[in-house]
Parts: structure tokens; sequence; C-alpha cells
């Protein structure tokens, strides 16, 4: 893949309204980010080191400094855009956030020292990766996770069969138009729905793998134990930890 993705993403008017599209297209973010955070073991008074591969616009970061109050997060993303957004977002957290922005396939070293993370997490991102960029990179995750530490990934997945995927993008279909707001041109019929999401996914990028593949990479990146934690149709919340022999 190209820039294309972090170009789609780093133009500040189309990406204004991209939590208020999020909540059409993915209402399911929020509650997916509350079982990352339920999943964890870690006490809520850990200095935890975090790491947001993809923080977009902050909230996966922002909900991590507010459920662990003397944590840190190191929130990465390419596109300035988002960042500047996080940054408004996260205001009076801020000095408990070190901003990078970098491309996840050539992501500073200084970024990434061997067990140096508690806890590396990230929404909605890397399907915009291909397979092998995916394991490339959570390799790299492994390696500067400390033994003991968590990586969570919430993310889309295709379905294994070609009929159910077609259904399940005509269930994504008809809850985009049922949340839309009324007159959104984008979104008056299943016709439009359907090119603006292809449109979207095209410019982006996007590449989503099956669970079952994402759960194969996570385990053969380093994180043996993992798991799918939660599914439902197309969202996934799947990780682990790195075991202490590992
Ligand atoms: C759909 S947004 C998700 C943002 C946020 N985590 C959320 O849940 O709303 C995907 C983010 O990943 C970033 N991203 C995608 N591919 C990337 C790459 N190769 N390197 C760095 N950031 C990337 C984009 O810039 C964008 O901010």
């Amino acid at each position: 893949m190209g820039c294309d993705t972090l170009k789609a993403y780093d133009i500040p008017e189309r990406v204004r309204t991209y939590d208020i599209d999020m909540d059409v297209m993915h209402p399911l973010r929020h509650k997916m980010i509350e079982i990352v955070l339920d999943i964890l073991p870690f006490n809520q008074e850990a200095a935890l080191k975090v790491m947001d591969l993809g923080a977009g616009t902050g909230i996966f970061s922002a909900r991590v400094l507010e459920r662990f109050p003397n944590s840190n997060v190191t929130a990465i993303d390419g596109a300035a855009a988002m960042i500047d957004i996080a940054a408004d977002r996260l205001g009076p957290m801020a000095d408990r956030i070190h901003w990078v922005i970098a491309d996840f396939r050539q992501l500073p070293a200084e970024t990434l020292a061997a067990d140096s993370y508690d806890l590396v997490i990230s929404s909605y991102a890397l399907h915009h990766l291909s397979a092998d960029e995916k394991l490339a990179l959570l390799k790299q995750v492994v390696g500067a996770l400390k033994p003991g530490g968590w990586f969570l990934n919430a993310d889309i997945a295709i379905a294994e069969d070609e009929s159910i995927e077609k259904h399940l993008q005509q269930l994504r279909i008809e809850g985009v138009m049922s949340r839309a707001t009324a007159g959104d041109e984008r979104f008056v019929s299943a016709e439009s729905t359907r090119t603006y999401l292809t449109e979207m996914e095209l410019a982006e990028n996007a590449q989503p793998q099956t669970a079952a593949t994402d759960l194969e990479i996570i385990r053969e990146a380093g994180l043996p134990a993992a798991e799918i934690f939660w599914k439902e149709l197309r969202e996934v919340v799947a990780g682990g930890p790195k075991l202490t022999s590992s």
C-alpha cells in the first residue's frame, strides 16, 4: 500500500466530523473500548505506560487516562489532522500524553524500546495494514511490551464465508441508514450508502482480515495466549498478554 490511508485521514475538513460519523458507522466503538478496559488485569492506581496505535481523535487514549489516572500514553498516528483533534479532546490530560506522528510501517526506534510498555491498545486502525504489515508491526509491539504486559485490539473483521459477508454488509447498511441524521445525503438510500462506504474504504485502503486470521497474526507475533474476547457481527476485540516466559 502507498500512503493513501494517511492522506485520507490527514485532511482537516474531512476529519472534522470524524467522531460524529464514527457514531453512525461504528456505534459499538464505545462498548469495545469499555470491554478492553474491563479485560485488563491492572490495578487502577498502577502507573501504566501505554501505547495507542492509530490514536486518531484520541477517544481510546482518553478513556485509558481516565480509568488509570497514573498512566501515561504514547499516542501514535500518521495523520497530523487527527492528532490535532485529539489534542483538543485531551486538553486537560495533555501532560500525560506523548504524541508521535509516524507511519506504523516505520515507527521510530525510540517508541519501541524493548520491554517498556505495560499496555498497547488500538481501535479501528490496524485493518488499514496488510496481513504481512500487521504481523511485522505486532512483532515490534511484542518486543516493546514488558513481560506480563497486554496488547488489545478493537477492530473490524470480514466473515470467512462470502454469503455471510454479503449478509453482514446488508445489516451494516441498514444500521448506518437507521442511525444517520435525516437529510444526510450520503445515507439516503441503500445504494448511496453502499457507494459512500465503498469509496471511503478504497480511499482509506481498508483491508480487514477475518477474525481467525487476525488472531493467528497476533499469536504468531509472539502472544500465543491471545484470544478473541468479544465479537459482534463485524467488530472484534482480540489480544492477550506477553507471557513472562516468552
Ligand atoms: C479509523 S481511525 C481510528 C482512530 C481511533 N483509534 C478511533 O478508534 O476512533 C484510523 C486511524 O489510524 C491511523 N492510521 C491508519 N494507518 C496508519 C499507518 N500506516 N500509520 C499510522 N497511522 C495510521 C489513521 O491516520 C487514523 O487516525
